[in-house]
């Protein structure tokens, strides 16, 4: 059987105490309930401390970045700000060499009455610039905070639980058929 695809989560918020642990704790255990990935996470956060920090966080950036090289499909859990997505995590998007190209991406938004889907159309545009396929399939919550208990539950699960199942479907398939493409004809002698 072939390897188990290589998905990596990616946090689109950067602020202290943001909601964004609450969302990435769902999905987290729902693709950990799954067989064919081997999941890790990824925060920018983590990504942009300075230099002369605490060791560990050398140590947790070089692991993140080894992570987002070898990934074969992303996911990217991201808020939705002044109608569009997080800066920090364009900044991310921009400067942390991810191996984007021929790669999946997938996305679970959040946010007050758009769900975040505004950030995700705009990312969308963004991430086809970096040759990356964006899969149709996606998870919104609208107004987040009252869909999550005080546990930090989802108070209602089935429907979000299914978007996100549809989701991992179909990145899964893209992973796959794209990392034997990549294997076919390399992606350098395509791109332009
Ligand atoms: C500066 C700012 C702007 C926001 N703008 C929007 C918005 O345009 N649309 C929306 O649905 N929610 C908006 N929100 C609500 C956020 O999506 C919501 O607070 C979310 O939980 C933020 O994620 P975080 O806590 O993980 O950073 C905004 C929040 C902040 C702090």
């Amino acid at each position: 059987m072939q390897d188990r695809i290589r998905l990596v989560l990616i946090y689109g918020s950067v602020r202290e105490e943001r909601f964004c642990d609450q969302v990435v704790a769902w999905a987290r255990e729902q693709i950990e309930q799954r067989s064919e990935f081997e999941l890790s996470l990824v925060d920018p956060a983590v990504m942009f401390r300075q230099p002369g920090e605490a060791r560990e966080f050398a140590e947790q950036r070089h692991q993140s970045l080894q992570q987002l090289l070898r990934a074969d499909a992303f996911l990217i859990v991201t808020p939705e700000y002044n109608h569009g997505y997080p800066a920090a995590l364009k900044q991310f998007i921009d400067e942390v060499p991810a191996s984007w190209e021929a790669r999946p991406v997938g996305f679970v938004s959040y946010g007050g009455v758009s769900g975040g889907l505004r950030a995700v159309e705009q990312l969308r545009q963004v991430l086809a610039e970096l040759h990356a396929m964006t899969v149709r399939g996606s998870v919104s919550f609208t107004n987040a905070w009252e869909q999550f208990d005080d546990q930090g539950q989802l108070s209602e699960p089935r429907r979000a639980n299914s978007a996100l199942a549809h989701t991992l479907v179909q990145l899964n398939w893209w992973a796959q058929t794209l990392r034997a493409g990549r294997e076919r004809v390399p992606y350098e002698r395509i791109r332009g």
